[in-house]
């Protein structure tokens, strides 16, 4: 039987991701912890996201998860590796969105961790939350893997709260103005990140406002393909659990309720 695999966001966003892994891989039960009681983290400071972010992944582990994916932006930005290095045990696994998008990116495959060289594309527009560009750990994974990359990011401020409210129409003049800040430092980028996991429900907005020519990179497909190619080679990080199940540090009927309006797709929570 299949075992359980951590899923952590920072609230509702990372059920993007989610809905992707289980289209990818749905012989695994997925186990969601949202930590919606102090959502949102794109505004909070790195420490906060870091003590938040690990104090979910051990709730995770408590779950019978040996692996934790955290599909927040935020948290693999400004938490993840420093997790990674003084924090997580040796049989217990943490990975982020980050670095698969960059092995998309610098067509590379995962784990070659030959030296940086050079890729096709040069200017890349990166979208995303204050707390992520502020901690500059895209630049940073990119770094290993390429040379000559131009990244430009752009914080959207904003953007998350009016997509939770369900406010379309300001989520996509957002959207706009943001993708117009860009351009004015970066006025031709061959590619844009989608660096947070609300935006992909915005992607036709950010694809729109870009305009043609330009590559959008949306994590959830990316980030599904990279989980089944590591679990195809590392089937023992399946965690113990067997169950796939829905937690929340928040009020669960309150955040189901949001949840089910934001997939258009019933889904219940329970307490962590
Ligand atoms: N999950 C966060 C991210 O992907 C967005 C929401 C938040 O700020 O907590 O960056």
């Amino acid at each position: 039987m299949a075992m359980a695999v951590g899923v952590f966001d920072s609230g509702l966003g990372g059920l993007t991701v989610l809905q992707a892994l289980r289209a990818r891989l749905p012989e695994v039960p997925f186990v969601y912890l949202g930590d919606n009681a102090h959502a949102p983290y794109g505004t909070r400071e790195a420490d906060d996201i870091f003590r938040l972010t690990c104090a979910g992944v051990e709730r995770l582990w408590d779950e019978g998860c040996d692996m934790v994916l955290l599909a927040c932006n935020t948290a693999s930005a400004a938490a993840l590796r420093r997790m990674q290095e003084t924090w997580v045990p040796a049989d217990k696994r943490v990975l982020g969105v980050f670095v698969p998008l960059i092995e998309a990116l610098t067509e590379r495959q995962w784990g070659d961790n030959s030296p940086p060289r050079e890729v096709a594309v040069r200017h890349v527009a990166l979208f995303a939350t204050p707390a992520t560009v502020r901690s500059r750990a895209f630049q940073r994974e990119l770094a290993f893997r390429a040379i000559g990359v131009d990244v430009e990011a752009q914080p959207c401020g904003g953007l998350v709260d009016a997509i939770e409210e369900g406010d379309t129409e300001l989520a996509e003049a957002l959207v706009a103005s943001h993708v117009a800040a860009l351009k004015r430092r970066m006025p031709a980028p061959e590619a844009a990140v989608l660096g947070c996991t609300h935006y992909p429900l915005m992607e036709a907005a950010f694809a729109e406002a870009l305009g043609p020519g330009v590559r959008v990179f949306s994590q959830p497909d990316i980030v599904a393909e990279s989980l089944a190619d590591y679990l195809a080679r590392r089937p023992e990080m399946l965690g113990p659990g067997t169950q796939p199940d829905f937690l929340t540090t928040g009020e669960p009927g309150r955040v189901g309720a949001q949840a089910t309006r934001l997939l258009r797709r019933a889904t219940a929570f329970r307490a962590a």
